[in-house]
């Protein structure tokens, strides 16, 4: 399956992909590397594989309609089967959503549905939690809210600190982004209007356990 990726960072997530793939964990190939901010250092590490990259700078652009116009053109001049958000810290418009939903993964670092948006990591030590994480899921329309693929948890330890808490998150995200881009490139898993459906049934809304 051709697959594009969209960054707009460090681009850890996007090497954790590349690196599944070049070890035959994953089946699929990425068509293009796609970055909103030009000095994306995930931009170096894609190319370091000899992968297509574009740079679609968002600060050109006078509104988010016509920027994100001009970002669906630029995926779908691949075609892709998958499109995956990494790090690409964009609110998408209504219409991007909607043209590649069933086909569109974000990942996320907290365990969907607690703490959508920013700063999870100091929100979950906030609010007590003994347990902490990351989430991917396909991307709808409401921030956070699509259906979720899968989860890895981590225990929050009495001494973590929001610095803690997203380094062992982050070590999970590399764990679990290559899992459920697997699941979907095999097929195993389809968005429907009922949620996620994997092995003839629908997934709770809290994905696969695949820590
Ligand atoms: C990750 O923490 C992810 O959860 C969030 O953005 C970050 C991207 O990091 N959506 P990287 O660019 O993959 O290193």
């Amino acid at each position: 399956m051709d697959i594009v990726i969209l960054i707009s960072g460090s681009g850890t997530n996007l090497q954790a992909i590349i690196d599944a793939i070049e070890a035959g964990r994953i089946e699929g190939r990425i068509a293009a590397v796609i970055s909103n901010r030009p000095q994306a250092q995930g931009l170096t590490r894609a190319r370091k594989h000899g992968i297509k990259t574009l740079v679609l700078d968002h600060t050109g652009y006078g509104t988010r309609e016509a920027f994100d116009a001009d970002l669906l053109q630029a995926i779908e001049q691949f075609q892709p089967g998958l499109v995956v958000l990494a790090g690409f810290m964009r609110i998408l418009t209504d219409h991007f959503v909607d043209h590649f939903t069933g086909r569109l993964l974000n990942i996320h670092p907290s365990l969907l549905p607690k703490f959508k948006g920013l700063n999870t990591h100091q929100r979950a030590l906030d609010a007590g939690e003994q347990e902490h994480g990351c989430s991917v899921h396909f991307v709808s329309s409401e921030l956070d809210s699509g259906a979720v693929i899968g989860q890895c948890k981590v225990p929050v330890e009495h001494d973590d600190c929001a610095a803690s808490l997203s380094r062992k998150v982050q070590q999970l995200e590399h764990l679990l982004y290559p899992a459920c881009v697997q699941l979907f490139c095999s097929k195993q898993i389809q968005l429907t209007p009922d949620g996620v459906l994997y092995q003839g049934t629908t997934l709770p809304a809290t994905g696969l356990d695949l820590t």
